[in-house]
């Protein structure tokens, strides 16, 4: 590191300046004379959206996060679902190496194959042996803690103090594991809203911890998943908020996939009124996650950490409110479900900047070992680290021109007996009869940014459909080009694809 700053030292006496602040909030960086290493916090939420407004009621996350540091425009997922977008975001890696398919057992969420071949791996083992304290609270992956999962006694490696939810998102009725103890909550605000109990448990952590060794924390609230359930002094909130009816809201998905050729396009009044209730709903969950980031940034301002701690804020993944007709849910390949929140602060990274660099979720494992000083070369990921993009001044590095995004559909292998109209290998038909997942939802996607603004995705479904869209000269994918474009392009995406399908580590970075 100490010579890297060596041609910065004589360029200016601006930059001088610069470097020298640099340094001494973050000398940490890779500097093993330096006693405090960073500290990290990872905030995760559940299905909260960046293109349909999700970020709105978000005001001092913003403020607090953002404007102290970086907002990302550009931050997807590698996939649109809970369990395999979690595990992608722990392991580093894209679904078709960690082989976390669906929200299912069978489809290794939270399996015991995952807990020998992928969970020890993961970036929280790597940061607890270089000396980090680890906290974990709120949800993990769907099934953890179900008894084929191996029950709450099974508590991931590199975690020192293990606060997680058994199950997929709840408010209150919940158990959780408390390093490998289950506790049973009931409904009562004050001791058992989860939101809330999952900051309690941080701030007491950071209370409990030793000052001598530096901190990960990772805080995964439910909001703004269903049921949507709101803190009682929140009820009330937003109570004349409706989805915003822009973008593709409302739209026939006529050129697309099968499964988007199948709503009723308008949307039945009783489809809106049920998805205008959800958006609000989730906007007042997320007011309850605005707090805790406000109480955790004045913690650490209290215990004078907040200057030496890096800030991530995150979603598992995008969702939408009407899109093309679909009512509720996420799954689907377009922005309004692969996009996501991401913001950053922390030493060394200017306030007040907004990037284009395309970032994915697979990322941020790689990010936070590159913050802590790991050798990113002896670390077995897909990912990259964006900290070159944050703070140029730190770090080198070039952004990927495209990268994938892969999504197994969900489906039941028998009919649904509130739709009998409908046939089996469908999923999530929900409300008014309308699916939003299948067995043949399957596809993979190159999404490009550098240079141009496309997307190509190819179905694994029996028209082995694909979808194109020039986001440049329609930023809402209402019109697929695939007919159109030159058939040149579409071999040039199809070698892409095939090659990113298949990547590992380096290859998944690499790609020209
Ligand atoms: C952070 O702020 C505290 C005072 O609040 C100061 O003692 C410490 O040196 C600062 N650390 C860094 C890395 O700037
Ligand atoms: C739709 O409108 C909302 C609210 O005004 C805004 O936040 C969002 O960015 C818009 N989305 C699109 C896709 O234009
Ligand atoms: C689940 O993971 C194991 C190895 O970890 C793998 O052998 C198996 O094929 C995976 N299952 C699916 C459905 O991908
Ligand atoms: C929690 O469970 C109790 C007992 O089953 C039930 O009465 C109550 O309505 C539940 N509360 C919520 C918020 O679901
Ligand atoms: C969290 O702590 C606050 C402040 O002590 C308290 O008012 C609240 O009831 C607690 N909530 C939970 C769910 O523990
Ligand atoms: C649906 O709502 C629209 C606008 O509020 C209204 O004009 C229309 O009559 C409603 N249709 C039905 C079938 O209720
Ligand atoms: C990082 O690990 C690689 C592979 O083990 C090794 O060749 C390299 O020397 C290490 N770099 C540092 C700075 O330790
Ligand atoms: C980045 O690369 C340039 C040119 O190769 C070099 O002069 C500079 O020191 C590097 N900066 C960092 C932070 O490593
Ligand atoms: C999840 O994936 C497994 C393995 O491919 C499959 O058997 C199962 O049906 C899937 N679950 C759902 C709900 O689609
Ligand atoms: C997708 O699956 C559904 C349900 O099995 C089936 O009806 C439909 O024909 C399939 N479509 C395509 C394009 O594979
Ligand atoms: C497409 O697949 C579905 C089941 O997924 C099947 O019912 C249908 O007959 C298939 N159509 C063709 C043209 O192969
Ligand atoms: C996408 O649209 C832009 C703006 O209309 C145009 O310049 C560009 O050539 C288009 N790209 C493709 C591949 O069609």
């Amino acid at each position: 590191m100490a010579s890297s700053w060596v041609g910065q030292w004589r360029s200016s006496a601006w930059v001088v300046s610069t470097c020298l602040l640099v340094a001494l909030l973050t000398c940490t960086l890779r500097c093993s004379e330096c006693v405090t290493l960073s500290n990290i916090i990872l905030i995760l939420t559940d299905d909260q959206d960046v293109e349909m407004g999700g970020m709105t009621p978000m005001k001092k996350t913003k403020e607090l996060i953002g404007d102290a540091g970086v907002t990302f425009s550009n931050a997807f997922t590698a996939t649109p679902l809970c369990c395999p977008s979690r595990s992608s975001i722990i392991t580093g890696k894209y679904p078709h190496n960690h082989l976390v398919r669906n929200n299912s057992i069978s489809g290794n969420c939270s399996s015991t194959a995952w807990q020998k071949e992928a969970e020890p791996f993961a970036f929280p083992v790597y940061l607890n042996k270089m000396s980090y304290q680890t906290f974990y609270g709120g949800k993990y992956l769907n099934q953890y803690g179900s008894k084929d999962a191996g029950g709450v006694d099974h508590v991931p490696p590199g975690w020192d103090q293990w606060h997680a939810l058994v199950g997929n998102s709840k408010y209150y009725n919940y158990t959780l594991s408390v390093n490998g103890k289950e506790e049973k909550h009931g409904d009562n605000y004050e001791k058992d809203y989860l939101t809330d109990l999952v900051l309690n448990r941080s701030l007491h952590f950071l209370e409990e911890r030793s000052p001598n060794h530096p901190f990960f924390m990772m805080l995964c609230p439910p909001s703004p998943h269903s049921p949507w359930t709101a803190a009682p002094q929140y009820q009330q909130s937003f109570s004349d908020v409706k989805a915003p009816r822009n973008g593709s809201f409302n739209m026939p998905g006529k050129d697309k996939h099968w499964l988007l050729r199948q709503p009723a396009n308008p949307m039945p009044n009783s489809s809106i009124e049920y998805l205008d209730n959800a958006y609000r709903r989730r906007w007042q969950t997320l007011l309850s996650v605005d707090d805790m980031v406000e109480q955790l940034i004045k913690k650490l301002d209290s215990i004078k950490e907040l200057n030496n701690t890096y800030i991530f804020y995150t979603s598992d993944h995008g969702y939408h409110t009407g899109q093309f007709s679909l009512p509720i849910d996420k799954r689907q390949l377009y922005e309004f479900d692969i996009r996501i929140p991401l913001l950053v602060r922390g030493p060394g990274i200017k306030p007040k900047q907004t990037l284009q660099s395309p970032v994915l979720n697979i990322d941020l494992s790689m990010t936070i070992l590159d913050i802590a000083g790991a050798n990113l070369s002896t670390v077995n990921m897909d990912g990259q680290s964006f900290l070159p993009q944050m703070a140029p001044w730190l770090r080198n590095g070039t952004e990927r021109p495209f990268f994938l995004v892969e999504y197994t559909g969900e489906g039941h292998s028998s009919e649904d007996p509130s739709c009998p109209k409908l046939g089996p290998g469908l999923a999530e038909c929900f409300p008014d009869c309308v699916c939003e997942d299948a067995f043949n939802n399957t596809y993979a996607c190159v999404r490009v940014l550098k240079d141009a603004n496309l997307q190509y995705c190819e179905f694994a479904d029996n028209e082995s459909f694909v979808e194109v869209y020039n986001l440049t000269s329609d930023p809402h994918e209402l019109e697929n080009i695939v007919k159109k474009v030159d058939p040149a392009l579409l071999q040039i995406m199809n070698q892409r694809l095939i090659k990113l399908q298949s990547c590992t580590g380096d290859s998944c970075r690499n790609i020209k």
